[in-house]
């Protein structure tokens, strides 16, 4: 297989797109594709201040290699949850991105949850659901709490995550199979500022996770490989696995649903009662965030329910 611009030998065949690169064009080809998504989606502009959530995993540390490399103004982030899962999970992951930003000389914020709120995740998880469930529901209030928190006491004009094609489509999957319109009308590449939060990006969505696996590798980013130890066994992993099954008969499935997806919501195919289904936004009285219900945000009730 040769590369479709220099016709040297390929390293990277991606079928769906009908288009085999070297490692160079590759390495060209993804900040090429991920400048271009910024641009159509609307996401920012070349003199905003981004916040990228980095978490130590290849999407997140890519896609701040690619900002700078880009010439964005894009500082890091990195939360630090207290998840051990026998493999030093959150040590690990911290001490990659902090290797990640100082051979490169990018500045690192760093929230550590255990040090901010008195309990680490794996603790908060085990206060709030007395041992029913994963811990990953109040794993995601927290960090979505935080990264909203950080974005605005700082001044960042956008926050961006590392989500990537098999990442959205796995969450399109589950929102499509319950059809919740609510999550379908707002999960975008783009979400508008509101009430003082930053606008939230992800410039990756449109890439295949091994994309991003061959880009991190090739790029020679040091990155931790394995997932979230609380991950093992859910549903998002098992709807990945699906799709993956399906992309594998029918190579561009998995982009044709995501895009066809955005294309339709653009034409208005969720729009007959749009107003009805995006309720009207509270804040917060303890935190000040935007809130679905009156008086206090899940993140809030959450803490608040654990003080000692
Ligand atoms: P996940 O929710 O683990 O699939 O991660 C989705 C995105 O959230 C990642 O690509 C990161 O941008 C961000 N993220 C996840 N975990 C962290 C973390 N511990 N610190 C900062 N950002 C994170
Ligand atoms: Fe939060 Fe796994 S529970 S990353
Ligand atoms: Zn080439
Ligand atoms: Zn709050």
């Amino acid at each position: 297989m040769k590369c479709k611009t220099c016709g040297e030998k390929a390293v990277v065949n991606m079928t769906q797109h009908k288009l085999a690169l070297c490692k160079e064009h590759y390495l060209e080809w993804i900040p090429q594709q991920t400048a271009r998504f910024i641009k159509k989606y609307w996401m920012f502009g070349p003199d905003e201040k981004i916040l990228v959530a980095v978490s130590g995993g290849k999407d997140s540390l890519s896609l701040w290699d690619i900002l700078q490399r880009l010439g964005y103004n894009a500082d890091g982030m990195y939360i630090g949850l207290g998840i051990d899962g026998g493999i030093g999970y959150s040590d690990e992951s911290h001490r990659l991105t902090e290797k990640f930003a100082s051979e490169r000389g990018l500045k690192l914020h760093v929230v550590d949850i255990q040090k901010e709120y008195g309990q680490s995740i794996p603790e908060l998880a085990a206060l709030t659901l007395r041992g029913q469930g994963r811990p990953c529901s109040v794993c995601g209030v927290t960090k979505r709490h935080e990264m909203n928190r950080i974005a605005h006491d700082l001044g960042y004009d956008v926050l961006a995550t590392g989500h990537n094609l098999d990442d959205e489509a796995a969450v399109l999957f589950g929102n499509t199979l319950n059809w919740s319109r609510e999550y379908l009308l707002r999960q975008k590449p783009v979400l508008p500022e509101h009430d003082g939060l930053a606008r939230k990006v992800k410039p990756l969505c449109r890439f295949y996770e091994k994309e991003m696996t061959a880009y991190a590798m090739l790029r020679g980013i040091e990155y931790i490989y394995d997932e979230c130890p609380f991950s093992v066994g859910s549903t998002s992993i098992y709807y990945k696995e699906l799709l993956n099954q399906l992309e594998n008969e029918r190579p561009g499935a998995k982009l044709t649903f995501y895009l066809n997806f955005l294309d339709a919501r653009e034409k208005g195919f969720f729009a007959d009662d749009v107003v009805k289904v995006i309720p009207p936004l509270f804040n917060c009285p303890t935190c000040g965030q935007p809130t679905m219900y009156e008086g206090k945000c899940s993140f809030c009730r959450m803490v608040e329910k654990v003080k000692p």
